[in-house]
């Protein structure tokens, strides 16, 4: 809280409210508006809460107009170069960096909470051989409330600690399970030797007919793009978690709730998004004609991968993944055509009056579905790989709130519908 208030005078009822400025430690000043309601009357109108603040956070700090991008303080470069998946993960929960015997038994801990119960691979087994693994996650993420019934109390701090834990842990292994169900092939279970990426590739890749040798490569740069994922502060679906968790639900529903939100195509569902375009357009010469479909108001296109709600100069996680892209490409040997599309898609846009007055930039995942089209991982794959990396900041900003008092979530509208009006039996209606 700071000293400064906005006064806010309604000509009506010739009232005067002094509203507090509450001040974070970085960022746009806020003005509380809590006593708004009860003393003047009137509720607030924000569609897509783009300037509502639903809480205060000590996790993730984003600078939209800036372009930064902080977890715990650390900006994301310094984090993607210089630290792993594991080490983020102990930071977005715990507040500091690990220390070296802090990391090893933390990872220990992972590591160890990695399998499921068997019932859940049944579980998986009952659903259609094509079902999206997204369907697959939410469902059975959802149902490991059943599973782990013991320890669901989300006032016991221990308790919250451990299904943080297994929710990290388990996601790759469901995920990846989720794409053997698919492809028909037995379980992988997961290996306690390898660390975090590597166990994620083995059980994707990994068949008994022969020995599967991990790619360092290929490993090192999933392991990056998670940390590029773990957190994002109040984005559609950690607000999704936070909502649901407001009402006491157990971790395994609000995160099965946050997985159904990254789904969509405006959020995480983009990243697949993006390769089906760049397919779509299948040629640079066609990429003038989608430009021109994506500024059309009558055409639903529109150009994925590009826009953001806070970032309107650039987002630091592009500029990671586009570097990253053409490394990771030049390292596995590999040419890909889509990324001289994307690059000149990129191109075109940016001069491009209509997104320059818009500020719309290319987005984290305008190039992440190309580095993992080049891990060998499949489209239907992507928003999963998403899910794993976001599964961090989800449980560490549901554990945030479950700490604190808070209220559950409940926004009010501006109704539009009918006044009051009788009922009219059936036979009385025209
Ligand atoms: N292509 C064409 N036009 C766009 C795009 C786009 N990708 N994104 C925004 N616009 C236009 C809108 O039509 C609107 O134009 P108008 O002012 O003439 O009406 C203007 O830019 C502002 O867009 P909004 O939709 O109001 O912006 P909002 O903040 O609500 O949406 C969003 C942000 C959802 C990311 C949007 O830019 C979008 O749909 N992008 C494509 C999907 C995508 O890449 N999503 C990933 C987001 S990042 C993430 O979740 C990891």
């Amino acid at each position: 809280m700071t000293n400064r208030t906005v006064t806010l005078t309604d000509p009506q009822s010739e009232k005067t409210l002094e509203l507090p400025v509450v001040a974070g430690s970085e960022g746009d000043p806020t003005i509380d508006i809590t006593r708004l309601n009860p003393e003047l009357g009137y509720f607030t109108y924000d569609p897509g809460y783009g300037t509502t603040a639903n809480c205060k956070s000590d996790i993730t700090f984003i600078d939209g107009a800036s372009g930064i991008l902080r977890y715990r303080g650390y900006p994301i470069e310094q984090l993607a170069e210089r630290s792993s998946f594991m080490e983020i993960t102990f930071l977005l929960l715990y507040g500091e960096l690990p220390t070296a015997s802090q990391l090893r038994d933390f990872q220990r801990d992972i590591t160890y909470h990695t399998m499921v119960h068997e019932k859940v691979n049944s579980f998986i087994s009952g659903f259609h051989y094509d079902a999206h693994p997204m369907a697959i996650l939410s469902g059975v993420i959802a149902s490991m409330a059943g599973f782990y019934q013991q320890n669901l109390d989300v006032n016991n701090p221990e308790h919250r600690e451990l299904a943080a834990k297994r929710l990290i842990a388990k996601m790759p292994t469901v995920a990846a399970a989720a794409y053997r169900h698919y492809m028909g092939w037995p379980s992988a279970y997961p290996r306690n030797s390898l660390n975090y990426a590597e166990n994620f590739l083995h059980m994707m890749f990994s068949v008994p007919a022969e020995a599967y040798e991990i790619n360092p490569i290929a490993a090192k740069a999933l392991d990056m793009l998670l940390i590029l994922h773990a957190d994002h502060e109040q984005n559609a679906s950690t607000s999704t978690v936070r909502l649901v968790g407001s009402t006491g639900a157990n971790p395994y529903a609000c995160v099965a709730a946050g997985i159904a939100a990254l789904w969509g195509p405006a959020h995480g569902g983009a990243n697949e998004a993006v390769l089906r375009m760049l397919h779509q357009i299948g040629d640079v010469s066609r990429v003038g004609e989608f430009i021109k479909r994506a500024k059309d108001k009558n055409d639903p296109f529109r150009l994925m991968g590009f826009g953001h709600r806070v970032y309107k100069n650039f987002d630091p996680r592009a500029t990671i993944t586009r570097k990253a892209c053409h490394e990771v490409l030049a390292d596995l040997g590999q040419n890909d055509p889509l990324l001289d599309l994307a690059m000149k898609l990129e191109k075109i846009a940016l001069e491009d009056d209509y997104f320059v007055q818009r500020k719309l930039y290319p987005n984290v995942d305008f190039y992440s579905g190309i580095i993992y089209k080049a891990l060998g991982i499949p489209t239907t794959m992507f928003t999963p790989m998403f899910a794993i990396g976001r599964t961090v900041g989800w449980v560490a900003q549901w554990m945030e709130q479950s700490a604190s008092p808070h209220r559950i979530g409940r926004p009010r509208q501006i109704y539009t519908g009918h006044g009051e009006r009788d009922y009219i039996e059936i036979d009385k209606r025209d």
